[in-house]
């Protein structure tokens, strides 16, 4: 039976330049989808799936991201005194244990891979998950926690995998796509950021993996990849080619890509039309401007 999956790692050292001026202090990850920051979704998520322990990589400017874990004892002592209960259970539910939280710092933002490579360490000889806080998944069942389960009778890696259009391959990690096994697929091959003519399939890559320490082997040669960047990609490529088994899992849930401004701009709307608090109005005012087209002044 594969090994259980207890750590994962959060690469959040990316410079976010695609949400500029706001990342020029806030990070990317602090951004809030309705009232709960990114950062939050893939930490419930890890936890729903039985991770312990959280590896944040981070760089300069992160410190908002640091401090949101830490208690805040002024604000839950005003809530209690209050008697804002509800509130409180909100702040109390974000509450992480002491010593479950590592933060390691990549010291220059050398790529994806590399940001993973930093973590070595805190990682040793076991599998890890690695999750994208930027990819947020809705689902019934928490992507992760579908993956692991999956993981649990296959071993080797896993990515998740979902299919694009054959013209954004060029924006994933694509896979050269071998037998179906159920919701799974065995990889033959990964490409990172292909164009579509070269693209071996149009199943890409998203931000969940489950992998093991070969992985952070493969990384320790610092090869450069697509974009001049350490990739991710290549180090999983190459535990495939070493003959160690790579399932691309096709997860049920749906990905919104908060890294960019338009699926942010979805998953707000998305999660706010979840809210029993919000719906309503929300569902209002869409259609009012939709039915008379009209924007902000
Ligand atoms: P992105 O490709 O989305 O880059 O990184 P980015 O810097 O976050 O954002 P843009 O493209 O400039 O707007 C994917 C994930 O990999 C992490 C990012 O923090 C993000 O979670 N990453 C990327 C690192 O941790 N280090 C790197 O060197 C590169």
């Amino acid at each position: 039976m594969a090994r259980k999956v207890t750590k994962a790692i959060f690469p959040v050292a990316g410079l976010g330049t695609r949400f500029l001026p706001a990342t020029k202090s806030v990070p990317k990850e602090i951004m809030t989808l309705v009232d709960r920051p990114l950062v939050q979704y893939a930490i419930d998520e890890a936890r729903a799936a039985g991770i312990t322990e959280f590896i944040f990589v981070t760089s300069r400017g992160k410190s908002a991201l640091e401090d949101y874990f830490d208690h805040n004892q002024i604000l839950e002592q005003t809530l209690k005194e209050k008697g804002k209960d509800d509130l409180l259970e909100t702040l109390n539910a974000t509450n992480m244990e002491s010593g479950a939280i590592a933060y390691i710092r990549q010291h220059k933002a050398l790529g994806l891979g590399h940001a993973v490579w930093c973590a070595r360490r805190l990682i040793g000889d076991e599998p890890f998950a690695v999750m994208l806080p930027d990819d947020v998944i809705a689902g019934e069942k928490p992507c992760l926690q579908q993956m692991i389960e999956a993981y649990e009778e296959t071993g080797g890696n896993m990515v998740a995998t979902m299919e694009v259009p054959p013209e954004k391959t060029s924006s994933y990690g694509v896979l050269d796509v071998g037998d179906n096994i159920g919701t799974s697929v065995r990889a033959r091959g990964m490409v990172e950021k292909p164009k579509p003519e070269e693209a071996p399939s149009n199943l890409a890559v998203i931000g969940r993996y489950i992998l093991r320490p070969s992985v952070l082997y493969n990384l320790n040669q610092n090869k450069l990849g697509s974009g001049g960047e350490i990739q991710l990609t290549d180090a999983i490529a190459e535990d495939i080619r070493n003959g160690v088994p790579v399932f691309g899992y096709k997860f049920d849930g749906q990905r919104f890509d908060c890294g960019s401004k338009a699926g942010f701009l979805q998953a707000t709307v998305a999660f706010a039309l979840a809210r029993d608090d919000l719906r309503e109005d929300l569902q209002k005012y869409l259609h009012d401007v939709v039915a008379t087209g009209q924007a902000a002044q």
